[in-house]
């Protein structure tokens, strides 16, 4: 690829619709030179704060393993009642004050809409590591960057988005960053979790989409699966919860007819729609997208912070 001029230098990453084909080739390209020589110390004067107002495992740990090996530094926000948010501060004051010891924020919040406000006030980069059942946007970079690496293209394949589709945030982004591709979309949900109705006009106009209720119908046509857990906390009603809880799940049984070559991936964290014993077949890739979630964040930082980078 020739040199091309970085599409992320000092750049908000607030959702995945800011960012087009070229920039995820570009991504892709500078991460898969990165992988094979990191450069180890490119972000010795740097420091990013991460604001994770939600809990976190995967998004949180890769963004400071991230840093780490870059050669950069991080603050943590911490806990909500460790802080002055227990005194009242308000989220922007919280925001701006971390705003003027870090040159940029790594920030999940449960509501919508919080990473772009955030962009909106803060002078540094604003990277929006899941804002409600919105987006997250960082995570489709990685899901994209996995199927590319498992698959070995995107355009034409059969790819199933399984699970909770209304409320899992991880959907939407990876479907708006899918439009960038030809991929053939399954949309597969039992009826009360499907996807959102504006969202899923918009992406109709880009993506071959089909909507379906069981797996079982499908399988055999699918080269990816990508799962997700029943977002329990973003129900407004319990009850409303209760009636989906356990209404799907991969098995055994399912796999058996499932192409050989099948790719199974999940976000995570899961629940029981993917029991322990699918990590022992071959279809199951979702600690290959943990492990390139730390690849495709070390890239990002190294972008937003890096105007010229010698890739
Ligand atoms: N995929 C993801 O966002 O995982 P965490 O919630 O553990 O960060």
């Amino acid at each position: 690829m020739k040199r091309l001029k970085n599409p992320f230098y000092n750049r908000d990453i607030v959702s995945i619709k800011d960012f087009q084909r070229p920039d995820l080739d570009y991504l892709f390209h500078v991460a898969n030179e990165i992988k094979t020589s990191l450069p180890n110390d490119s972000l010795k004067n740097k420091s990013i704060g991460l604001m994770f107002l939600e809990p976190s495992t995967r998004t949180r740990l890769s963004f400071e393993s991230a840093m780490n090996s870059l050669g950069g530094k991080s603050i943590s926000f911490g806990n909500l009642s460790d802080s002055s948010t227990q005194k009242g501060e308000n989220l922007s004051d919280s925001l701006l004050t971390m705003d003027q010891y870090v040159d940029a924020i790594i920030l999940r919040h449960a509501s919508e809409g919080v990473s772009r406000y955030a962009s909106e006030i803060c002078k540094n980069p604003i990277i929006n590591a899941g804002s409600g059942s919105e987006e997250h946007p960082t995570q489709a970079m990685l899901d994209v960057y996995t199927i590319l690496n498992e698959c070995g293209k995107v355009d034409n394949l059969n790819i199933a988005i399984f699970g909770d589709l209304k409320y899992g945030r991880t959907v939407y982004s990876l479907l708006y960053a899918l439009s960038n591709y030809k991929p053939n979309i399954y949309l597969v949900s039992p009826k009360p979790l499907q996807l959102r109705s504006d969202p899923l006009i918009e992406l109709k106009n880009t993506l071959n989409i089909s909507v379906h209720e069981n797996l079982q119908d499908i399988i055999s046509d699918l080269d990816v699966i990508y799962t997700t857990r029943i977002q329990k906390e973003r129900f407004p009603d319990l009850q409303e919860y209760e009636r989906v809880k356990g209404s799907y799940k991969i098995d055994n049984n399912l796999l058996t007819n499932a192409k050989e070559n099948l790719v199974l991936l999940h976000p995570m964290p899961r629940s029981d729609e993917i029991p322990g014993e699918i990590d022992n077949t071959p279809y199951a890739k979702y600690f290959n997208q943990v492990s390139a979630g730390k690849l495709i964040r070390s890239t990002l930082l190294h972008l937003i912070f890096t105007e010229n980078p010698s890739f």
